[in-house]
């Protein structure tokens, strides 16, 4: 299968490349040279012609998003648009990555594939955009749902985590945050098995079990020998953003389950996360 990968240097796309390089026809797309917000994105892809297209490009920036509206939903939201438009043109299926941040997340809630969005903040609106665009133009298409998604090679909650507790010595978590920590080389096993199916729609590919941040970080210093640093809980309010997260986007995965898709508990995967990133 000839896969085409968008993004491929974040955090999703690295995971992606790893998973399917040895076994698959791999293009890697990337930015400046490839820009899903150019419309010209869609002749590229008609003309590359690849059997499928897994969409890992997004602005994934969400605090910043609240002050670049129009940069935020050229990405999320025009990007998957004309990748739709290419896969049309050739033939392709697409996959589209979004978020568990389409939910308002109210407290308490938990989310199932075809539960009704409702999107706070302009980085969630932008994602929410982009799942309603890519389905207006394509059938052949899944649209997967991640959360807290973190990979080898920094840049995330977990690395940020590390770094803070090893500087400062103690540490102040938000507690009133829910989501699924979830591990980027998991999700790319688990979409290898979603593509043989062949079996598009909505899915919520999640490590199993659910978190708050304060629970994450507890676990992570645990699992690197940091236990005994000072871990205080504090709620959302204490951490103000521009964009504030939902509360409680805690997904379900019940459409890949159904098909034997599964992620493993999301402690098992921070585990493993540990002990690749040597922390
Ligand atoms: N991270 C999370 O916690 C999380 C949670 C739920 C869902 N998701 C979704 O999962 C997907 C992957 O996230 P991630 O954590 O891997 O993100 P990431 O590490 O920030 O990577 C995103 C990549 O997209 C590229 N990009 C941004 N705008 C682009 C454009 N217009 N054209 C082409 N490339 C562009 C970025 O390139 P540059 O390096 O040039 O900026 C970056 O390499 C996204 O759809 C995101 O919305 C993420």
């Amino acid at each position: 299968m000839h896969l085409l990968i968008t993004g491929s240097r974040g955090q999703l796309g690295r995971a992606l490349r790893s998973h399917f390089s040895p076994s698959h026809q791999v293009t890697l797309w990337s930015r400046p040279t490839h820009d899903i917000a150019d419309p010209a994105c869609a002749d590229a892809v008609a003309d590359l012609a690849p059997d499928l297209v897994i969409n890992a490009a997004a602005w994934t920036h969400v605090d910043g998003a609240e002050s670049a509206v129009d940069a935020a939903f050229a990405a999320n939201a025009l990007g998957p648009k004309y990748l739709a438009e290419g896969c049309v043109r050739c033939g392709a299926a697409l996959v589209q990555i979004s978020s568990n941040e389409v939910f308002a997340g109210e407290a308490g809630c938990c989310y199932r594939e075809y539960d009704e969005p409702g999107p706070k903040t302009v980085y969630a609106r932008s994602k929410a955009a982009g799942e309603r665009a890519a389905r207006q133009m394509l059938d052949r298409l899944y649209i997967v749902r991640l959360a807290w998604l973190y990979a080898p090679g920094g840049g995330n909650f977990p690395s940020k985590i590390v770094a803070a507790a090893d500087k400062q010595g103690s540490l102040r978590v938000v507690a009133d945050e829910y989501g699924n920590p979830t591990y980027a080389p998991d999700v790319a096993a688990a979409l290898e098995r979603l593509i043989e199916t062949k079996r598009y729609g909505i899915y919520h590919l999640v490590n199993e079990g659910c978190a708050s941040r304060y629970d994450w970080a507890a676990e992570l210093l645990r699992l690197t020998g940091r236990g005994e640093i000072p871990l205080t809980p504090i709620p959302a309010h204490e951490w103000p953003r521009p964009a504030m997260p939902p509360p409680h986007a805690v997904l379900i995965n019940q459409a890949a389950a159904a098909l034997g898709i599964r992620l493993r508990p999301w402690q098992e995967a921070l585990a493993e996360y540990c002990a690749t990133e040597n922390l």
